[in-house]
């Protein structure tokens, strides 16, 4: 009984994870915002003042980064809290063509990289501040969108909005890095 209900359920109806039900107009306005990066701050920067984002309200993952979906719709825009551990950092790594990203709390080193071939160079390395927000907009149906490299300086936690799922970006190992 309990495998038909599961596979019932409709992967791509709108979910709401660990958003609370009365933040659901604020998903909603971002499911409506068309990925329009001034649309998307503001209404970010209108979440984050009406609702105390907390540190402490996600997991700590030691060592590495825990990723909490408070939304995600039937277009598949996500809205992710990721709550990261000092020191901890990603695999240099693509995006889904739309990726916005903002520090609520902490100290991000971020390194960017311009794939090349099966390789990727890197050309910039930036650190982001509380407050400070990334928008890139790449090419729909890519994974390789906007490639870098994040270390939390700090424990940190950040907002992330993507416009398909996050996991399916494509990675790129050190060994493939000069
Ligand atoms: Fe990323």
């Amino acid at each position: 009984m309990m495998e038909a209900e599961i596979e019932n359920i409709d992967i791509i109806a709108p979910q709401v994870h660990f958003g609370k039900p009365e933040q659901e107009p604020y998903f909603n306005q971002l499911s409506l915002a068309c990925y329009d990066p001034e649309k998307i701050h503001s209404i970010i920067i209108r979440f984050l003042n009406d609702y105390e984002i907390n540190i402490n309200d996600f997991p700590l993952d030691k060592g590495s980064y825990s990723r909490t979906i408070l939304f995600r719709n039937q277009s598949y825009l996500e809205l992710m809290i990721a709550r990261w551990d000092k020191g901890a950092k990603t695999q240099i790594h693509g995006h889904p063509d739309f990726v916005y990203e903002y520090l609520i709390d902490g100290l991000f080193q971020i390194e960017s990289f311009k794939k090349n071939g099966s390789y990727v160079n890197k050309i910039a390395s930036n650190s982001q501040q509380p407050g400070e927000f990334i928008c890139l907009q790449g090419f729909k149906g890519q994974f390789d969108n906007a490639i870098h490299r994040i270390t939390a300086k700090k424990e940190s936690l950040s907002l992330h909005i993507y416009s398909d799922n996050a996991l399916k970006g494509e990675i790129f190992t050190d060994f493939k890095t000069f």
